[in-house]
């Protein structure tokens, strides 16, 4: 089978930002009196913002203390925060390796996606001034059921014109490997301990068009598909 596709995750594949994500929850988690950590932050990575501040309130013994009112100004107060943050991106930005493998990639005619849960994921591409380079970025906003739901993926795939199949997904959370496999892509991870992945690299360093064409043979040994 060909690889037709190729749908990155945002958040910690393209570029860093769960520094920023942290430093804002911080901030609005302080407001309510519950601290939170680094180490904590790790079980927000591909997680949604709403379903991200679920996960902080449990951290911090309040659970039932909020309205629905009162959570979305939570949220709301992070994200403020959170996109102030986001004037420090530039190209530069950018995780090693990255652009360089999405130019090679199109010159092989290979497609590519985003499925990122960010509601500022557009706003991130443009910074970083890369959103020419994808073909289509699935809408968080459209998506019912996030990661580990292979939902994001599938609309990705939709929206490409590919069936997952043909189709490979790079991630660096374990909701998002999982979001991944349960859509029937191959999966390549980043990062350490992700349970799961088809491909696991240390960082997107490794991360390089002989690597990926020599996962996929391994998926499909008799594939016409990858002339190097
Ligand atoms: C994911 C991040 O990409 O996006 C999560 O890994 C974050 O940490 C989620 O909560 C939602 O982001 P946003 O920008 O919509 O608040
Ligand atoms: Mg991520």
């Amino acid at each position: 089978m060909k690889l037709q596709a190729v749908i990155f995750d945002l958040d910690g594949v393209i570029t860093d930002t769960a520094h920023l994500h942290f430093l804002a929850w911080r901030d609005a988690a302080q407001a309510i009196g519950i601290v939170i950590d680094e180490e904590f932050n790790e079980q927000l990575k591909g997680i949604s913002r709403l379903a991200s501040l679920e996960r902080i309130l449990e951290h911090g013994g309040r659970a039932a203390d909020f309205t629905e009112a009162e959570r979305q100004a939570i949220a709301a107060r992070k994200n403020a925060c959170y996109v102030e943050s986001l004037a420090s991106l530039t190209p530069q930005s950018i995780l090693p390796g990255i652009k360089d493998l999405i130019v090679t990639l199109r010159q092989k005619g290979i497609r590519i996606g985003l499925a990122s849960v960010s509601l500022n994921a557009p706003a991130i591409l443009s910074a970083l001034g890369i959103a020419h380079l994808f073909d289509y970025c699935a809408d968080a906003a459209r998506v019912k059921h996030s990661k580990p739901a292979p939902d994001i993926f599938l609309a990705a795939c939709d929206g490409l014109g590919v069936v997952p199949q043909n189709a490979l997904g790079v991630e660096d959370a374990q909701a998002g490997i999982e979001a991944i496999n349960a859509s029937g892509m191959a999966s390549v991870g980043i990062g350490k301990d992700l349970q799961g992945a088809g491909l696991l690299l240390a960082s997107t360093h490794e991360l390089n068009w002989p690597r990926l064409a020599a996962y996929w043979k391994t998926r499909n040994p008799v594939t016409e598909a990858l002339e190097e």
